[in-house]
């Protein structure tokens, strides 16, 4: 993962860099770096384990002057977080000096060649491998950086971001670019180089998006140049980020999650907007409406996806199996792109993801392309990796998502899902006009629905500190509500680190039953639907061996009211639906369990947000 930043201009590069490494710290956060060059070839390093804050304090009272810097945050592959792994690295001659989001997958076959010629490693990186490899590439042909840069990528196999400058040369920083996300921020007189355009809105709103395969040479007081590793000419498209800085800040609230979960209302609203009319009963996808013969011809529908964009495809099944009649199969990226998937021409597979950024996804819609299926994105960045591969899609349009944990993301997905069915299945005619008229309806309303649902938070946070201590959680739901437990189980391991499993409620019977004694709460998603006198019963179950149970339910429920320890109510509509409403409750009671255990909730340890290796 890593997030790397570069600068060259006239400002003070230090606290640029610095800056724009808090912003991406949510790519991982074990050591921070950079370099620096005064302009009279003086260039320095300073890099050390721990977040950018610690970073901050190890500068001061030293020498950080320089209009030229490239910076690292680091999410550990190779090699323990500690200060020498930290980037930058320098090059065995500390004439070059390199930063890298990625891996290097033969980097071991490559630091065997460069070791038999006199090279020495100081960390266990791939990425001083490949600084190493530049220099090597640069002494034995006698070439420019950017020569020796573009021969070095060449050599090397995987997955990378770079930024790489020159002690003798403090007017030019070449980067480039391999299924790592890298912008260049094009400001007057100046240039920024990122992993995430956001980090540096600040300074400028124009980015040119590096592809795979590609280099940049950046110039102080030149024109930005693309090049390809080839050595042919790039394009250069420069487009406008729209973003405010208010939508990067924590607005008042104790944690960037905590704002996220608040924000709903609002995020949904951007999600609809436009989409939803209620007046004419229209559902609106440009995606969709572009691709209609498309999709009313689909023999099936694939998701691929990781993690949280991985439950909400498990919703997005049952909503188009539900609604449109369609055959749905939902895939973990990471496993679709490694077995032999069979992908006939007329299978639409939709890709999943917040970041757009994710490495497997991206791979499996490298594979789902080549086999000839129609690839269709539902991410969140607008103009990621993901958003451009994909031939079509849907923008959840949430807002950039801060916290590691997702929130925000996971409703504007399954609301773009939701939206899709209702699309596909009025223009297949497998909704009835009475089921789509109200589900429109309630998805008009949803923002109000997830206001109403978070003045439960008070009542959560209490319930919170009971099951603070808890070392295991149990998670039920079944139907649309199995997605949703799994999802809530996810939510509580990632930040509070309590082992939290999601089960279909039925399937407990065959096994995690045995786990069940008084110290083992279960959480059981119980709104009435088709399976709600089954889910009463499978309660009961727990009930009898003296598990704790903390029930989801409607206002009205009398029933599992008498049966559970403690209830949280939620407004209740169309079954279909529920998992919008559901998963507010989850997440503040993962939130709140994690804030009074003390833990760092936006930034769980070993986790980071986008996940840009495989
Ligand atoms: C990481 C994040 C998760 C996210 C998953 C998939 O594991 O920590 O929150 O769900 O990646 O990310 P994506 O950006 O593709 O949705």
């Amino acid at each position: 993962m890593c997030g790397i930043i570069g600068y060259i201009g006239y400002q003070e590069a230090c606290p640029v860099l610095l800056k724009g490494l808090h912003r991406l710290e949510y790519r991982g956060y074990d050591s921070a770096g950079l370099a620096l060059n005064d302009g009279s070839c003086n260039l320095r390093i300073y890099k050390c384990k721990g977040r950018v804050s610690e970073l901050e304090n190890f500068l001061q009272g030293k020498d950080i002057s320089g209009t030229i810097g490239i910076a690292h945050t680091r999410w550990a592959t190779h090699g323990v977080p500690d200060n020498v792994n930290a980037h930058p690295h320098e090059s065995q001659s500390g004439n070059i000096v390199l930063v890298h989001n990625g891996i290097i997958e033969n980097y071991a076959l490559l630091k065997e060649v460069l070791s038999s010629n006199g090279y020495v490693f100081k960390s266990s990186t791939d990425s001083e491998v490949l600084v190493n490899l530049i220099e090597y590439v640069k002494n034995t042909n006698g070439c420019s950086l950017l020569e020796a840069t573009r021969q070095a990528l060449r050599q090397v196999v995987g997955a990378y971001a770079i930024a790489v400058m020159e002690k003798n040369d403090p007017d030019h920083i070449i980067a480039a670019r391999q299924s790592s996300p890298l912008a260049i921020g094009i400001g007057k007189g100046e240039y920024f180089l990122c992993s995430d355009a956001a980090s540096i809105i600040e300074h400028t709103r124009d980015f040119v998006y590096i592809d795979d395969g590609e280099m940049a040479v950046i110039s102080r007081n030149e024109d930005l140049k693309v090049l390809k590793l080839d050595n042919s000419e790039g394009k250069i498209n420069v487009r406008k980020l729209e973003l405010s800085i208010s939508q990067l800040e924590k607005g008042g609230y104790p944690h960037f999650m905590l704002k996220e979960i608040n924000e709903q209302p609002r995020t949904i609203t951007d999600c609809i907007r436009g989409r939803i009319d209620v007046g004419n009963m229209n559902v609106t996808l440009s995606g969709f409406t572009f691709n209609k013969e498309k999709f009313l011809n689909a023999e099936r529908i694939i998701f691929v996806a990781c993690g949280t964009s991985w439950h909400a495809s498990l919703i997005g099944e049952h909503l188009i199996e539900d609604l449109c009649r369609i055959p749905v199969e939902v895939e973990y990226a990471s496993e679709f792109r490694y077995r032999n998937p069979v992908i006939r021409k007329n299978d639409i597979v939709i890709a999943v993801s917040q970041s757009g950024e994710t490495a497997d996804t991206l791979a499996a819609i490298e594979i789902a392309k080549k086999s000839g299926a129609f690839v269709y994105g539902i991410c969140n960045v607008v103009g990621s990796s993901i958003a451009r591969a994909t031939d079509s899609g849907t923008y959840i349009h949430v807002g950039p998502e801060i916290g590691v944990a997702s929130t925000k993301a996971f409703t504007g997905q399954v609301t773009v899902m939701a939206m899709l069915a209702l699309a596909i299945g009025q223009a297949k005619g497998t909704i009835s006009g009475e089921d789509f008229h109200r589900i429109v309806r309630e998805l008009h309303n949803m923002p109000e629905t997830i206001a109403e649902t978070l003045k439960s938070s008070e009542r959560i946070a209490d319930l919170a500190k009971i099951f603070t201590y808890a070392r295991n959680f149990i998670y039920l739901g079944r139907g649309y509500n199995y997605p949703t437990a799994l999802e809530g189980a996810l939510k509580l391991k990632e930040i509070s680190y309590i082992h939290a499993e999601g089960y279909p409620a039925a399937e407990m019977k065959h096994g995690p039953i045995a786990l069940i004694d008084t110290e083992m709460p279960v959480v059981a998603i119980a709104t009435p639907d088709h399976t709600y006198d089954k889910t009463a019963s499978n309660i009961e179950e727990v009930k009898t061996r003296g598990g704790r149970i903390l029930a989801i339910v409607s206002k009205d429920d009398r029933h599992i009211r008498r049966i559970a320890d403690y209830c949280i109510d939620v407004p209740v509509i169309s079954e279909c639906l529920m998992p919008l409403v559901v998963s507010i409750p989850l997440q503040l009671l993962a939130y709140h369990i994690a804030v009074y255990k003390g833990m760092d909730v936006d930034r769980p340890r070993n986790l980071a947000k986008s996940v840009t290796v495989e």
